[in-house]
Order: C-alpha cells, then sequence, then structure tokens
C-alpha cells in the first residue's frame, strides 16, 4: 500500500515538473531577451553623445559587415565625412579621425590601453602564443620587449641597413630582366613586389632572402597563410570574445593539432641555424653580416640576462610579419599612383 502512495507522490511529483515546465521553457529567452536588452540599453547610454550609426549603438555586428565586405577602410572614412572626428564605431568603439591626438591614444603610458582586438592577432607556434611587441596587451611585456631594442630602429641605425636593401633592389631588377624584359612575358608587378618585401626583410633581419625572387614563387605558401589568417581573423577582431570562445579556447588548443605559423617557424629555424653556428664576420664572401637585426638582437639579449629566451623569436616574427606586408602595400600604391 504505502509502495503504491510513493509511486502515485512520484507520479504527482513528476505531473507537476511537466506542467512547470512550459513556463520554465520561456523563462531562459525571457531573461535573456531581458538581459541582452538591459545590456544594448546601458551600451547605449554610455556614449550617446558621440554620433555614429544608430546599429553600432547597439551591436558590433555593422563593423563585422564593414570588415567582411573588404571595404572597411572606405567605410570608415566616409563616416568620418557624415559625423565628425569622432565617430561610433560599435557600443564600446570610438574611432578618433584626428592625427593630434595620435600621442595621447598610443601613449602606452596613459589610459587607452590596447584593446582585446590585440589578442585575436596573436598567433602560434609550437602550441603555444607567440607574443610580440605590436600583439602584446601588457604593458610590462611591451616594455620589456621593447626597450633593448627600441635603438636598433632610429633613424641613424636604419640607414646602415640601406646595402642590404640595395643588393636585394638589384637581384629584384636582374629577376625582372630575366624573366619578363627578356622574354616578354607579362609581369604581376603587384606579386613581384610583395616578394620584394619579404626577401628584404629576411635579407634585414637574417642575412637571408627568404627565397620568393629566387624561386619565383610563395616560398612555404607564407603569403598564402597571411591572407589566409587575416581573412578568418579581421572579423573576429571585431568582436574579440568570439575568439576566446573559439579560436584561443583551451579545450579545442587542445583538441587540434595547432600548425606551426611559416613566419614563425623560418624565424625559429635561423635563430637555430644562427646559434650553432655563429658568424660574425664582416667579410664579403661571408653569407651573414654581423649588423643584421638577428645579429643586434642575439647582442640586446646577451647583454640582460632577465630576457627570456622567446623574445628573439618576438622581435623577428614582429619584423617579418609587421614590416613584410605593409611595405609591400606601400610600394604598391607609389606604382599604381605614379602610373595612373
Ligand atoms: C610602410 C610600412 C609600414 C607601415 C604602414 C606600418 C604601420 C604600423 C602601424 C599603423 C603600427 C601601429 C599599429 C597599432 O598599434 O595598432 C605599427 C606598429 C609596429 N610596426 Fe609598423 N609599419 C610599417 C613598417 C614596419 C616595418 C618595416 C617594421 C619592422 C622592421 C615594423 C614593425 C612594427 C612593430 C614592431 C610595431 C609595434 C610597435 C609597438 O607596439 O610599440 N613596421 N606599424
Amino acid at each position: 500500500m504505502s509502495a503504491v502512495i510513493k509511486q502515485m507522490a512520484a507520479g504527482i511529483a513528476l505531473h507537476r515538473v511537466f506542467d512547470a515546465f512550459p513556463s520554465n521553457v520561456l523563462f531562459i529567452p525571457v531573461l535573456s531577451l531581458f538581459i541582452v536588452s538591459l545590456w544594448s540599453f546601458y551600451s547605449y547610454i554610455l556614449l550617446q553623445q558621440i554620433p555614429g550609426p544608430f546599429l553600432a549603438a547597439f551591436s558590433n555586428l555593422p563593423r563585422v559587415s564593414w570588415v567582411l565586405s573588404n571595404r572597411a577602410h572606405d567605410i570608415h572614412i566616409d563616416l568620418h565625412r557624415k559625423y565628425g572626428k569622432l565617430v561610433r564605431f560599435g557600443p564600446n568603439m570610438v574611432s578618433v579621425g584626428d592625427p593630434a591626438e595620435i600621442p595621447t591614444l598610443y601613449s602606452f603610458t596613459g589610459k587607452f590601453t590596447k584593446s582585446d582586438f590585440y589578442h585575436v592577432i596573436v598567433f602560434y607556434a609550437k602550441g603555444k602564443p607567440v607574443q610580440t611587441i605590436f600583439t602584446t596587451q601588457d604593458e610590462n611585456m611591451h616594455r620589456m620587449l621593447k626597450r633593448p631594442i627600441a635603438g636598433i630602429y632610429t633613424m641613424s641605425n636604419l640607414m646602415s641597413f640601406e646595402p642590404y636593401v640595395d643588393t636585394t633592389i638589384s637581384f629584384f631588377f636582374a629577376q625582372l630582366d630575366k624573366r619578363f624584359a627578356q622574354t616578354g612575358d607579362i609581369c604581376n608587378l603587384g606579386t613581384w613586389l610583395q616578394m620584394f618585401a619579404f626577401d628584404v626583410m629576411g635579407e634585414l633581419t637574417f642575412s637571408k632572402r627568404l627565397g620568393f625572387l629566387e624561386r619565383a614563387e610563395d616560398v612555404d605558401g607564407i603569403m598564402e597563410s597571411i591572407w589566409h589568417y587575416f581573412q578568418k581573423t579581421t572579423p573576429v577582431t571585431q568582436i574579440p570574445w568570439v575568439d576566446r570562445l573559439w579560436a584561443k579556447n583551451p579545450i579545442f588548443q587542445r583538441l587540434k593539432a595547432v600548425r606551426m605559423n611559416p613566419i614563425a617557424g623560418f624565424g625559429l629555424a635561423r635563430i637555430a641555424e644562427r646559434k650553432s653556428a655563429p658568424d660574425t664576420s664582416d667579410d664579403k664572401e661571408s653569407s651573414t653580416n654581423s649588423r643584421d637585426f638577428l645579429s643586434r638582437f642575439l647582442e640586446a639579449q646577451a647583454k640582460d640576462k632577465s630576457i627570456p629566451p622567446w623574445a628573439l623569436t618576438a622581435w623577428t616574427t614582429s619584423n617579418i610579419a609587421a614590416g613584410s606586408d605593409t611595405t609591400a602595400i606601400l610600394l604598391r600604391t607609389t606604382i599604381t599612383l605614379t602610373t595612373n
């Protein structure tokens, strides 16, 4: 008898759960909607005095769509023309179109520290994030990485690199003569200028051209991989928290074999070569010049034992990643504007 009563009681309890189920199901979406509305209203109020597209005050999705259109730069300029020097691009994002504000915004001691945008563009080597001067959000790490090598990038020092740019220029013209001027084949100058920029950075950093001009091809698919990397990454930079859920999610990082970034890989290989066979002679027969970036980075590291070993990878990777595509874009733009 008592067993039957217990069974009935259990049945009634179960019934109550089922009765309550529809309202529970509604509760979660209603609560979510409430939180989203509250958050949107709060975000809107926060920067409401700054003009901008209406939707941008509530969501970062407009920014994602601008980037996906490959016209973000044109859209940004149009928006500044329409709204003025300060434009609200997102709920918590303001674009500043006034060069006078650059020192305020880029001061690492100021209150505008680097946002999570930079976290998204950190890439991996051997399954570990490679922090660089460019990507680090940590001010102490930025200082630690920048101080020992800042002197190398002064104008007077950079001028001493000019002969090594000249050797690559000569090689570049020799290749254009051989492959196009003498054969009459059509040259894709945009691609060749990009290959030139990569080889120049290789020459300056490691005394070794990366081999683009020599082989007349995208060595190790570096250019293609950078292109794909940024195509995947740039929309995510506009909503950085998505990156923490997806690409930088520690569980996914463990599950998938993280492929070595070819630029970091090339840098690591050159560092290993140099350490195993240091070549410090400056004579013309030598394949290494003692004043290339890598030699100077090694000197900087030897002077200060507190610099971690991975700083070398950070410095060399920065040079190739930050210096190649940017230089290639400038060269292409210069040629395009002067020839049209
Ligand atoms: C025309 C060529 C170049 C352009 C247009 C350019 C543009 C820029 C810009 C806009 C930044 C600031 C980015 C930010 O903080 O969001 C930057 C930072 C940086 N660039 Fe360049 N760059 C060029 C060439 C180079 C070259 C040749 C190198 C290396 C040899 C280089 C290394 C770096 C590094 C290391 C940073 C980070 C500096 C820091 O955070 O303190 N760049 N560059």
